[in-house]
C-alpha cells in the first residue's frame, strides 16, 4: 500500500518531464533556434494537464495513507512540508500555462511559467530522496 503513492508520483514526474521537453521547443523558437511548428502546442497542454492531475492524486494518496496508518496526516516532517510546497508551486506554474493556452499571456508570463515549473523540478529531486528515506526507514516491510 505504501508504494501506491510513489508509483503514482513517478508516473506524474514522467509526464512532467515529457511536458518540459516539449516546452523547451517553444523556448528554442523564442530564441530563434527552432521553427514555431516544432512546439506541439496541444500535446504540451495535454501532457501538462495529465502531470498536474496525477501529481495531485498521488499526493492525496500519500496524505490519505498517512491518515489511515497513523491518525493525523502531514506528520512526516520535511517530506510533508516540501510536498505541500511542490503542490503550491506547480499549481501556480501550470495555472499560468492555462492562461497562456487561452492566449491571455505575455512572453514574460511564459518565462515565469517556465521558471516556476523547471525550478520546482529541482525541489522534486530533493523530495524523491526524502521519499525514499521515508519508505526505507519509516515503513519497513
Ligand atoms: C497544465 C499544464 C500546462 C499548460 C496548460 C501549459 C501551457 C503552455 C503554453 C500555452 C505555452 C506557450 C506559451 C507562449 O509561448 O505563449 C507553454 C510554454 C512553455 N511551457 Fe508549459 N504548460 C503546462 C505545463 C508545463 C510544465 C509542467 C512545464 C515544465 C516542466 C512547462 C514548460 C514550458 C516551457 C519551458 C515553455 C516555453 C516558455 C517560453 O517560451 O518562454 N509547461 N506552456
Ligand atoms: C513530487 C514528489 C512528491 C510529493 C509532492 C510527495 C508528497 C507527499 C505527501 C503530501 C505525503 C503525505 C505526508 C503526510 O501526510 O505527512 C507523502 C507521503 C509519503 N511519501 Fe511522498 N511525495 C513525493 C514523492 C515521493 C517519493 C518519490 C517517494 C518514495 C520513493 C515518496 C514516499 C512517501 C511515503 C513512503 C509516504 C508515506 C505515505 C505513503 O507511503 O503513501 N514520496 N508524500
Amino acid at each position: 500500500m505504501a508504494f501506491i503513492h510513489p508509483l503514482v508520483i513517478l508516473a506524474a514526474v514522467i509526464c512532467g518531464i515529457y511536458t518540459g521537453t516539449l516546452g523547451w521547443k517553444r523556448f528554442q523558437y523564442k530564441r530563434g533556434k527552432a521553427p514555431a511548428s516544432a512546439f506541439p502546442w496541444q500535446r504540451h497542454i495535454r501532457w501538462g494537464r495529465r502531470f498536474i492531475i496525477l501529481l495531485w492524486i498521488g499526493s492525496l494518496i500519500g496524505i490519505g495513507y498517512v491518515l489511515y496508518k497513523t491518525g493525523p496526516a502531514l506528520t512526516t516532517g520535511l517530506h510533508a512540508s516540501v510536498g505541500i510546497l511542490i503542490l503550491i508551486l506547480f499549481s501556480i506554474g501550470t495555472s499560468f500555462g492555462l492562461l497562456l493556452s487561452k492566449k491571455k499571456g505575455t512572453d514574460r508570463l511564459a518565462s515565469v511559467h517556465m521558471g516556476i515549473n523547471y525550478g520546482t523540478f529541482i525541489i522534486v529531486a530533493v523530495q524523491i530522496v526524502l521519499g525514499v528515506l521515508l519508505l526505507t526507514f519509516f515503513y519497513p516491510g
